[in-house]
């Protein structure tokens, strides 16, 4: 039954055009939650790993980060986050395709920004 959920969330997002909605795709949301993110991610502060406001402040403006982002979503790790988060790598994530990751950082890249506190 859960499978079903989260497959039908994905489909959902899939489904949907790339948009820039002021806060992002409540779909690609939906998706987000269906798949894990929220447990380790919080917008404005840091569970395990960094706010996705930190996020979007970090590469504010710059071309191509929704694929870099992409990329380390799908094949996880640790590196830049490091002085917030002790090192905690984040997981894999090879059950979703680059189009969805990069919904998914579209998601973090619509929210407000918010400089990372002194770590
Ligand atoms: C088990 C905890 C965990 C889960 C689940 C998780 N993350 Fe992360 N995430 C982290 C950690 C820890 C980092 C910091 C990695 C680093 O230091 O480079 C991170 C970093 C990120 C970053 C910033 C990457 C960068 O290079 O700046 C994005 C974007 C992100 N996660 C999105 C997601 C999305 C989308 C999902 C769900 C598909 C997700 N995360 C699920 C722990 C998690």
């Amino acid at each position: 039954m859960k499978k079903i959920a989260v497959s039908l969330a994905l489909a959902a997002a899939m489904a949907l055009p790339v948009v820039a909605l002021a806060n992002g795709n409540p779909q690609t949301k939906s998706a987000m939650t269906a798949n894990g993110c929220f447990a380790c991610h919080a917008v404005t502060h840091k569970v395990v790993g960094p706010a996705y406001g930190w996020v979007a402040y970090t590469f504010a403006h710059k071309p191509g980060a929704d694929v870099k982002l992409a990329h380390k979503i799908i094949s996880g790790g640790a590196g830049r986050w490091n002085a917030w988060t002790g090192g905690i790598p984040m997981p894999p994530h090879p059950q979703l395709t680059l189009a969805q990751a990069e919904q998914m950082a579209d998601w973090v890249l619509a929210q407000k920004p918010i400089a990372p506190p002194k770590p």
